[in-house]
């Protein structure tokens, strides 16, 4: 699809779903649902942000809930981030692709946090695009890290009470991005589960039925084609299209 002449979001996050389903639909694992969803991650996201324009995207990978999962699940997964950040990361690195991370580092294993930090410090100074891993990530212990760190600044006399705003706050958040203008959520499930819940305030949701390890490039420009289609007012009026 030719995106060079579309409205396109500037921030897009995905809420990485379905992966189980998808595994038990071919009879097979759930690992092995999550290992192809994230092979086809990769593959998405470099699409994303090299053949789109779109400059930054989100992916929810696995939030503070997830540890509430089987040892065996989690374990898998933890094993699957560290060797896909491992090996992804010269990739990234070759396509210019900024990777960070959003999420408490508390309780990750050593292991994982290593590959995360090492791929963090070699795509630091990338400018083509910024891949945020939500990771061990929820909305409301990120708000509540945020509190605890302006807390901190105005206890050490750094900020002012009146130097708190709407605008300033975000700055305090895991990562310091623009608002998700899009929020795609795979697998036909209509909820944001603890998601950006600061940075989603005026995001247009879309929620297709596919799973995520087929969500492939035809999937991501058919979303795209339906956020064209949207009305976006941030709580306003567009008077122009109300009174022609
Ligand atoms: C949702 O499927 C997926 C997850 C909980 C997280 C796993 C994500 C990946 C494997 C992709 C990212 C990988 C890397 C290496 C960054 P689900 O298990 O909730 O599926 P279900 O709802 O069908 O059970």
């Amino acid at each position: 699809m030719d995106y060079s002449k579309m409205k396109i979001p500037y921030h897009v996050g995905i809420i990485v779903d379905g992966n189980g389903r998808w595994a038990e639909e071919h009879g097979k694992k759930r690992s092995y649902g999550h290992k192809i969803g994230s092979e086809n991650l990769e593959k998405i996201s470099r699409y994303i942000l090299k053949k789109t324009g779109i400059k930054v995207l989100s992916v929810y990978v696995f939030s503070t809930e997830n540890f509430k999962r089987s040892k065996e699940e989690v374990d898998y997964l933890m094993r699957l981030f560290t060797k896909k950040f491992k090996s992804d990361a010269k990739k990234y690195q070759k396509e210019n692709i900024k990777v960070v991370f959003s999420g408490r580092r508390e309780p990750l294993s050593e292991a994982v946090l290593k590959t995360m930090d090492e791929i963090t410090e070699m795509t630091k100074n990338n400018t083509g695009g910024i891949l945020n891993f939500c990771l061990n990530y929820g909305g409301h212990a990120e708000i509540i890290d945020a509190c605890l760190k302006i807390h901190h600044e105005l206890e050490n006399g750094n900020i002012k009470e009146e130097d708190i705003s709407e605008n300033v706050f975000p700055h305090y958040l895991y990562q310091d991005l623009p608002p998700i203008d899009f929020l795609i959520r795979t697998s036909g499930e209509y909820r944001t589960s603890n998601f950006m819940l600061w940075q989603a305030s005026y995001a247009e949701f879309y929620f297709p039925k596919t799973y995520f390890p087929d969500f492939n490039e035809e999937e991501f420009d058919k979303a795209i084609l339906e956020y064209t289609k949207r009305d976006r007012r941030f709580g306003g009026i567009d008077y122009e299209k109300k009174n022609p």
